[in-house]
């Protein structure tokens, strides 16, 4: 679709990383925006400076995961702005799972699924009836991961199962809206093609009581410096991608109608190929062999 200045975004997750970048972004490109995070004082103060940049934003704290507080969110976009032509269903966390999967505790799954999952279903149910029946052209976009989307990443599975599902709802989104003769387009993001300098890491500073941890973790978070520290330590190049890059690739995406906004470049093509392969081939996954599991 044509991006065109006075047309109104919405972002979820919009108070940090990849989702103000996007917010940033749309606002340079000269679109009003409707700021959405759980994080009250860095949404407060992501909308503070985007306004200084002369951004036209609206912000309202909304926990994705929870349907009524979205469709609130909906609310008060279509009440601020009267339309949203670009929805950016982006809040997302680490789950914080440790261990095997069958020592996982259940609320790690409910915490990572409520926000991944059921918060992009629920951005899906609060804006796309609105944004059909105005007739205007719009366009829907879901964060996935290459880690889940592209392949599973056992070191992160929960995370990754969350993110997989990302990918096949938003394909079925898009067959919907096709069949639909919609004017409203789709799009599966999957940010990188390298890791982001984001408060992904610290995810856990969002979680709700009611998914708290329900037994103390054997280690302790670890924070991406620490991480990079120890990549470092261990002789082992780190590349990082801009968040700017990212929200490029959205507007790029959007503007030319592209379903996967894939960045080229990456580990992604050949998890691709070697995951089909396997598949094709009924050959069990050796691509996974290569993650280090501990
Ligand atoms: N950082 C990476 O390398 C990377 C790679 C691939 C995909 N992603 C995805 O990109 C998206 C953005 O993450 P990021 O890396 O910018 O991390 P981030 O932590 O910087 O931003 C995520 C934002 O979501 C908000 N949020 C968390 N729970 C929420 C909830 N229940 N309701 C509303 N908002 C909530 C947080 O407050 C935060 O502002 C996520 O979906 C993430 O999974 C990130």
């Amino acid at each position: 679709m044509e991006l065109r200045a006075g047309q109104v975004a919405v972002v979820t997750g919009a108070a940090s990383g990849i989702g103000l970048a996007m917010a940033r972004r749309f606002a340079a490109e000269g679109l009003r925006v409707v700021l959405a995070d759980v994080e009250e004082a860095a949404l407060d103060k992501a909308a503070a400076d985007l306004r200084a940049e002369g951004a036209d934003v609206h912000a309202r704290v909304a926990d994705v995961g929870v349907r009524e507080q979205v469709l609130e969110l909906a609310e008060t976009a279509y009440a601020t702005y009267g339309a949203v032509h670009v929805l950016c269903n982006n809040a997302g966390v680490g789950s914080g799972a440790e261990g095997r999967m069958w020592e996982h505790e259940p609320n790690d799954w409910q915490w990572a699924f409520a926000v991944n999952v059921w918060g992009v279903f629920h951005g899906i149910q609060a804006f796309v009836p609105r944004m059909i029946t105005s007739g205007q052209p719009g366009h829907v976009v879901n964060t996935s991961s290459a880690d889940g989307g592209v392949a599973p990443l056992p070191t992160a599975s929960v995370y990754a199962v969350t993110k997989a599902a990302v990918v096949t709802m938003t394909e079925s989104l898009y067959a919907h809206l096709k069949a639909e003769h919609a004017r409203v387009g789709a799009s599966v993001l999957f940010p990188g093609p390298h890791m982001l300098r984001t408060g992904l890491w610290e995810s856990h500073r969002n979680r709700p009581a009611r998914y708290a941890k329900q037994r103390p973790r054997k280690t302790p978070y670890r924070t991406l410096g620490q991480w990079e520290a120890a990549m470092a330590e261990a002789g082992r190049e780190v590349r990082f991608t801009p968040v700017e890059d990212v929200a490029a690739l959205v507007v790029d995406g959007i503007r030319e109608d592209r379903f996967w906004m894939l960045p080229a470049g990456g580990h992604s093509d050949a998890q691709i190929r070697a995951r089909a392969r396997s598949m094709l081939e009924r050959a069990n996954p050796s691509y996974l062999e290569s993650f280090i599991l501990d």
